[in-house]
């Protein structure tokens, strides 16, 4: 059986006259008094198939048979579509292919969903994904992966790094999700944890000397899902010894170019924004702005440093600060929109949300009538209030009066619709990020990055300062593009005794150390090379290209935000048996 000479969107103008196979799936079906067109389907393309009784009767009789998604082979003659026929909008659309001959291979049942269209119930999809990824727009988003990872290798291979794995059994990893445990069998009541990232495996082989390291790698976080996050991603993750944060900003950069020029065809320009955490947070209250669009935060303290407004005074005598936004020609906003806005901010811990609107060359507010004279000219000029506008004000302590407005920001420029060219890509670094955060609730002191970052040499003593913890900067670094956090990474601890005092500073005494950390803590005492690196989050970079909302949409098999693998129902129950040679006892009771 000869199944094909070419794919489903192969074929031009300047193939007319010659004999093709063509295989593929029967994408729609229309007959026209006694012709019956087939769209034919592959990954690759359509191209229109017609069957005409009076030249090949046979294969025309057999087409009345074709429904949806069948899988044939046809072959026969190219020829010129009619005049006033062709399809524009297919790269196909100018021929067709006259059937001589037709073979059904195999029937398909009704599918369950529309092919043609965008289908809203995605469960629905993700149950039939094999349909599903039949979709031109899914083929395209895989392919487009496809390109994506082969550009990185490429990139990564000239670059001289090596693609070495990394077990998927290993050990817990403090990247700060749960971990996915796995037990084991022959080591009863022992589990392998699933890595949240190779890291400390990245850092063992930098010892081990292999200098330049990257890995496409599957990671594993059991946190809650949104439309950005899996619990199984996947990153590409790069380590380099004897590298500076300069250098590595410069290989990314050089592989962004190539990723885009290679996926779309576009140039974009380097050296990429750099951006202190500091600035990011003062400006756009988040630490991974989206800087296609205004709006900035101002402080506006000073203004009111007399206020009679109490929520202002008390913020700023508790040592806080006050902040607020301009939302230009915003002041048309409706009550429930206002209310909105301040549930926004209270999910980030403000207790409110001051507004004034500006209307009729009025301030319409409830806390206007607190201000003075002085205060509303030194507003005007701070945020160049004019007409129409709405300010919203933040006050609180630094880090939450600056990301509630942050995310209030991003809620304004969804509502106001903000036009953003969709050909646009804002890439920024952000660098600088403190290294330590507190939690209040369990009274200890947590690695923003992870607990193998190293602080930055002019800010290494104030570890030995208990009151200076939160001013540690790090020599850690993120990649935003739009708004997104596209990756991460930091130059790391290659010394054994500071690896030993930042854990210590973690709250991780010398016994955990040992046990959690030995094998990093001896292979640091074996001459170790100062190292650094990053991790891209691949799922979330191809759909940025892809102009997809949701990183399913480029994972061939995703779970649903219930963390299920619909076409294969998993999670699953397993047998009793199993669990036994686990040594796992379920306190779940089975289903009836
Ligand atoms: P980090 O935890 O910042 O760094 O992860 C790197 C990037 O991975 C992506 N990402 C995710 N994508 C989809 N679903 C998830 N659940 C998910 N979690 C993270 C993000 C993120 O920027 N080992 C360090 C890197 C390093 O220091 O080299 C790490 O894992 O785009
Ligand atoms: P109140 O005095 O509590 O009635 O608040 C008056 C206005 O200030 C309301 O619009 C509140 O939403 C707002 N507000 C209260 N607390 C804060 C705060 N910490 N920051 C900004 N606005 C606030």
């Amino acid at each position: 059986m000869h199944y094909r000479d070419c794919f489903c969107g192969a074929l031009r103008p300047s193939d007319i006259g010659r004999t093709m196979t063509l295989s593929g799936w029967v994408a729609g079906r229309r007959d026209h008094g006694g012709l019956i067109f087939i769209d034919l389907r592959d990954r690759d393309g359509i191209t229109q198939v017609v069957f005409r009784p009076e030249v090949h009767a046979e294969a025309a009789a057999a087409a009345h048979s074709l429904r949806s998604e069948d899988v044939i082979t046809v072959s026969g003659e190219i020829v010129a579509r009619l005049a006033g026929t062709e399809n524009s909008k297919l790269p196909t659309g100018e021929i067709e292919l006259v059937a001589a001959t037709l073979t059904i291979l195999n029937r398909s049942e009704v599918p369950p969903f529309p092919m043609d269209e965008r289908i809203a119930n995605e469960d629905l999809r993700l149950t039939h994904r094999f349909l599903d990824l039949r979709r031109p727009a899914m083929a395209a988003n895989l392919r487009l992966r496809h390109r994506v990872t082969k550009s990185i290798r490429d990139v990564l291979d000239t670059e001289g790094f090596w693609e070495i794995e990394t077990p998927i059994l290993s050990k817990s990893t403090p990247e700060g999700a749960r971990d996915f445990l796995v037990p084991s069998r022959l080591t009863p009541g022992s589990f392998y944890a699933l890595p949240q990232a190779p890291q400390q495996y990245k850092q063992l082989l930098m010892v081990g000397g292999v200098d330049k390291y990257f890995q496409i790698a599957r990671c594993f976080r059991d946190e809650d899902l949104r439309a950005d996050r899996q619990p199984e991603f996947t990153q590409v993750d790069i380590e380099a010894s004897f590298i500076r944060p300069d250098a590595l900003y410069a290989l990314i950069e050089k592989m962004f170019q190539r990723i885009f020029r290679e996926s779309r065809g576009v140039e974009i320009t380097v050296p990429f924004q750099r951006m202190p955490y500091s600035e990011a947070m003062n400006r756009y209250g988040s630490d991974k702005p989206d800087t296609r669009y205004g709006i900035e935060i101002r402080d506006v303290g000073d203004v009111f440093k007399e206020s009679q407004f109490k929520v202002f005074r008390a913020a700023l005598d508790a040592g806080g600060v006050v902040k607020a936004i301009n939302a230009k020609r915003f002041a048309s906003i409706t009550t429930g929109q206002i209310e909105e806005l301040t549930e926004v901010a209270k999910s980030a811990g403000a207790k409110g949300l001051a507004f004034i609107k500006v209307e009729n060359g009025e301030w319409k507010s409830p806390i206007v009538k607190f201000f003075s004279d002085a205060e509303k000219t030194a507003l005007t000029q701070r945020l160049g209030i004019e007409e129409g506008d709405l300010i919203l004000f933040g006050a609180d302590t630094w880090e939450t009066a600056c990301t509630a407005l942050g995310r209030v920001r991003l809620r304004v420029a969804d509502l106001q619709k903000l036009p953003i060219d969709p050909l646009q890509l804002n890439f920024l670094w952000v660098v600088d990020f403190p290294m330590l955060a507190y939690n209040a609730e369990e009274k200890k002191w947590n690695a923003v990055h992870h607990p193998f970052t190293r602080p930055k040499a002019e800010d290494r003593e104030l570890l030995k300062d208990a009151s200076k913890l939160r001013t540690i900067r790090a020599e850690a670094y993120d990649i935003v593009l739009n708004g997104v956090e596209i990756g991460g990474g930091s130059i790391r601890i290659h010394e054994g005794d500071l690896q030993s005092e930042v854990f210590s500073v973690l709250g991780i005494n010398e016994v955990e150390q040992e046990e959690l950390f030995g094998h990093l803590l001896r292979a640091f005492r074996h001459g170790a090379p100062p190292h650094g690196g990053i991790a891209l989050g691949l799922d979330r970079l191809v759909a940025l290209i892809a102009g997809e909302e949701s990183i399913r949409e480029v994972i061939a098999f995703p779970k649903n935000n219930r963390g299920v693998e619909l076409l294969t129902a998993s999670p699953a129950t397993v047998e009793p048996k199993q669990l036994r040679e686990l040594y796992i006892a379920s306190t779940v009771k089975p289903k009836e």
